[in-house]
């Protein structure tokens, strides 16, 4: 029996249910019954029947499928795989940004821990932020923690005032525009296909911007057949696979994350193994009540 089948059987004799994102290995994604962006990752952890989720991803996704289905066992792949945006804002940074701005929207990238969610009117992900920010009532918006993420979605809403975190990704902010440049003169015939955690410099540059469903659903639909990717590389799996006849190029050979790529097939295989043992996601009860309200916020408004 190979690693695939030891966890399909293992995934029925639990009752566990495999979510994995993009950035994941390829590997690890064929062995997940769902793979999407943060934004389906969300919605799918909420409506999951199975006893037991187990996350290929990183900490704040796994936080966020227990927030919207708290009565479920939810595990890591990886415990120790995290996010280093999310923990560059912290909950009591942000309430003294609220004295300041009584009048703003606290706007939470979903990439964010519980309990800055817990002081957040409001998450969204690269997928729904534009059309959530639009949907908000309030001109003024205070968006935390990726400073990128919020000037793409300034640059979208100009008609709202923006109020920025210094945030950022460390994989994204290293994509520079000389080196898209570079790319774009051995690939001349390519589209550019960027996530908006990156620099505006290379987000100007992009023939389309989105997250990582967006990026493989235009590369799927667009004729073109020469693609350079300005985000993790994780994403290729599903583009080669979805695209076999296409072309896929990164724009720099440090697309990685770290973290994503703590996951591993074998990881997963011996944490289903000992399931029971396993720590699970536990968050303090009032944390939970506080931090599901603007995730459960998102899903109505980016509908
Ligand atoms: P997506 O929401 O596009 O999947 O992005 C998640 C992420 O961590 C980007 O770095
Ligand atoms: Fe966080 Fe960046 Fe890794 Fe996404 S790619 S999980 S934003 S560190």
């Amino acid at each position: 029996m190979d690693n695939y089948e030891k966890i399909d059987r293992l995934k029925k004799e639990k009752d566990a249910v495999i979510l994995a994102h993009y950035y994941v290995d390829g590997a690890v994604q064929e062995a997940a019954d769902f793979v999407g962006d943060s934004y389906a990752l969300a919605k799918k952890a909420a409506a999951v029947s199975q006893q037991n989720i187990l996350f290929a991803g990183v900490s704040f996704m796994g936080e966020s499928a227990k927030l919207l289905n708290p009565d479920k066992h939810v595990y890591m792949v990886d415990r120790c795989a995290g996010c280093k945006m999310a923990d560059m804002a912290d909950a009591d940074g942000v309430r003294r940004i609220k004295e300041q701005y009584p009048d703003a929207a606290v706007v939470c990238y979903v990439n964010s821990t519980a309990a800055v969610k817990a002081v957040s009117d409001v998450c969204v992900t690269s997928s729904n932020a534009v059309r959530v920010v639009r949907r908000l009532k309030e001109e003024q918006i205070y968006f935390v923690p990726d400073a990128h993420l919020a000037q793409f979605v300034a640059r979208e809403v100009s008609e709202k005032e923006f109020i920025f975190h210094n945030g950022y990704c460390p994989v994204h902010k290293e994509l520079a525009k000389e080196e898209l440049l570079h790319a774009k003169e051995e690939h001349p015939h390519a589209l550019v296909l960027a996530h908006p955690e990156c620099r505006e410099e290379i987000l100007s540059a992009a023939d389309f911007v989105g997250s990582t469903a967006d990026i493989i659903r235009f590369a799927g639909e667009n004729a073109a057949e020469e693609f350079l990717i300005a985000t993790e590389t994780g994403v290729f799996h599903q583009l080669k696979k979805e695209n076999p006849g296409k072309r896929f190029y990164p724009v720099a050979a440090g697309q990685v994350c770290p973290d994503m790529k703590l996951v591993t097939l074998e990881k997963m295989l011996a944490v289903l193994e000992h399931l029971e043992e396993q720590e699970e996601i536990v968050l303090d009860d009032k944390l939970m009540e506080q931090a599901k309200k603007p995730l459960e916020r998102m899903l109505v408004l980016a509908e």
